[in-house]
């Protein structure tokens, strides 16, 4: 609230320069009670409010003008005692949708959140404000020229929003993965059937123009970049280089029209993301954005968008949106494969059917839980653990180890099983707990052979596979269906995810809401 006690401002975001706001209000008479940088907003308001001699909508002008003044990243909400039936809002950087009822209208950061109220959504843009009442909504753009907006239906199920009986909303996101990963096929990939993406529609001189790829992203979605990395260029014969995108935005990194930029983003609303998609475009390559909420930020600035359809993601671990992502992605190498025609029919094929097989496979997987269970029993007081793998095994491997620090709040590292002798195994001691993921049968035996030189030190194992090994060798082994080796971390992930769902639960932790993390990370 301000000082008067007639403005009060919700806001999420940071204000970069409010200190200096705050010396500004300080030396106009006005007085502080927190050190936050939120204080400063609804002073700012009172401070415009209370020198505007307009008498017309002066509630709007002086929101306006403060935000003006504002730097960083802000989506607020402002009541005022002298309009006790209006709410002003106003976004840059930081997501807010207006959710339209009868008799009522609803502001939120996230979609899921009054998904129970209404289905028709406005979306702002950055730098847009908006005046609500119960039964009328204005826009405004920056310069306050009132400006119109389109409704959007959103289809997402109010159910999928709810935990459905299941004691968790990671672990209901973990057992919808057949369903999701099926969305996200959808209608673009049928039996005997070209990939279908007539939405982006590149043709082969666009496809050849590009001398390389980035797969941009944070946290998950940057590991959904890496497990994907092998197949892409495999299929397309293009160098892929995966980047964090809080690295990539501050690096100048080489790119120009000829590089295809593809940010993936379950929220679509990560600054970071947003800032590495903006400098692309800038610098002239063609963007695409890979996302799962309809209408976010990033899918408004990308030259192309494509959804992944895993539905809403609540769990602030991410374990359908990434399957998805990778799903979505295999299936863009597919498309791009099919166009480019630099790789024999057979292999694109081979993999297409592999594709369409998932969801069962995924079913399989999750049928019985009980090993993983187990072995999480066993292991749940740790302080270390370690996640090996080669190949796409070792973007599981890194995947899987972020799940557990996340949950669990164990500290875990994931190695390239080839890189052990390097350092690491000079960690590996009596008890530490190793987990092999083993699913590639080119490299199944270099990583056994990994596998013996921890066990030899004494080392617990876990082993993930899909490949015949000498089972007595290790403490537990996990089998998964066998599938082609480029596409098996949508399958060779699913009882990892558990893994560290269940050590999150003997810990008696709250899986949903870890502490520190939130779901969507709109500030630098
Ligand atoms: C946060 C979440 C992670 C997520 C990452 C990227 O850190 O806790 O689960 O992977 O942001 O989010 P995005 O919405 O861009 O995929």
């Amino acid at each position: 609230m301000d000082n008067s006690n007639s403005f009060s401002v919700v806001h999420n975001g940071i204000i970069e320069n409010y200190q200096e706001l705050k010396e500004f209000l300080i030396s106009n008479g006005y007085h502080f009670l927190s050190q936050t940088d939120t204080e400063i907003i609804p002073n700012l308001i009172h401070y415009y409010y209370t020198k505007t001699t307009e008498n017309t909508d002066k509630l709007l002008n002086a929101v306006h003008l403060a935000c003006k003044d504002l730097k960083g990243s802000y989506a607020i909400e402002v009541i005022c005692k002298d309009y006790p039936d209006t709410m002003i809002v106003a976004r840059k950087d930081s997501p807010l949708v207006i959710g339209v009822g009868s008799e009522e209208n609803y502001i939120s950061s996230d979609i899921p959140a009054i998904l129970s109220y209404t289905k028709n959504f406005y979306l702002l843009n950055d730098g847009d404000l908006a005046k609500l009442s119960k039964d009328a909504i204005s826009f405004y753009d920056a310069n306050l020229s009132p400006i119109s907006k389109e409704l959007k239906s959103i289809e997402w199920d109010v159910f999928a929003c709810e935990k459905d009986g299941y004691e968790d909303f990671m672990l209901k996101e973990i057992y919808e993965q057949p369903k999701s990963v099926r969305e996200t096929i959808g209608s673009r990939l049928k039996k005997n059937e070209k990939v279908n993406f007539d939405d982006i529609g590149f043709t082969k001189e666009t496809l050849e123009k590009f001398n390389k790829i980035y797969l941009v992203a944070c946290g998950t979605a940057m590991h959904a970049g890496l497990a994907v990395k092998p197949i892409l260029e495999k299929l397309c014969h293009i160098p892929v280089i995966v980047d964090i995108a809080s690295e990539f935005r501050y690096r100048e990194p080489l790119i120009d029209k000829n590089t295809l930029c593809i940010f993936i983003s379950q929220s679509g609303e990560t600054a970071d993301t947003i800032a590495a998609l903006k400098l692309s475009k800038n610098e002239g390559a063609t963007t695409i954005a890979i996302s799962n909420v309809i209408g976010s930020s990033i899918t408004r600035e990308a030259d192309f968008t494509i959804y992944t359809h895993a539905g809403p993601e609540i769990a602030v671990a991410s374990t359908k949106a990434y399957t998805s992502q990778i799903t979505l992605l295999t299936l863009l190498a597919l498309y791009f494969a099919e166009v480019l025609e630099c790789v024999p029919v057979e292999i694109v094929n081979n993999i297409k059917e592999e594709l369409l097989l998932l969801p069962e496979k995924i079913s399989e997987v999750l049928k019985d839980s009980s090993k993983v269970k187990e072995f999480a029993h066993k292991v749940y007081t740790e302080k270390d653990m370690f996640f090996l793998g080669r190949g796409t095994d070792y973007a599981v491997a890194m995947e899987a180890s972020l799940k557990l620090k996340e949950i669990s709040y164990i500290h875990s590292e994931a190695y390239a099983a080839g890189e052990l002798k390097h350092g690491p195994i000079a960690l590996i001691e009596n008890g530490v707990t190793v987990i092999g993921i083993l699913t590639d049968p080119y490299l199944v035996e270099k990583s056994v052979s990994n596998l013996q030189e921890v066990i030899t030190r004494g080392a617990k194992t876990l082993v993930i596979t899909n490949q015949e090994l000498n089972t007595a060798n290790y403490d537990e082994v996990i089998n998964i269906p066998n599938t082609n080796s480029l596409i098996s971390p949508i399958l060779s992930v699913i009882p990892l995810q558990l893994f560290s769902y269940y050590i999150s639960k003997e810990k008696g932790l709250d899986v949903d809401k870890p502490r520190n993390l939130a779901k969507s990370v709109t500030v630098e």
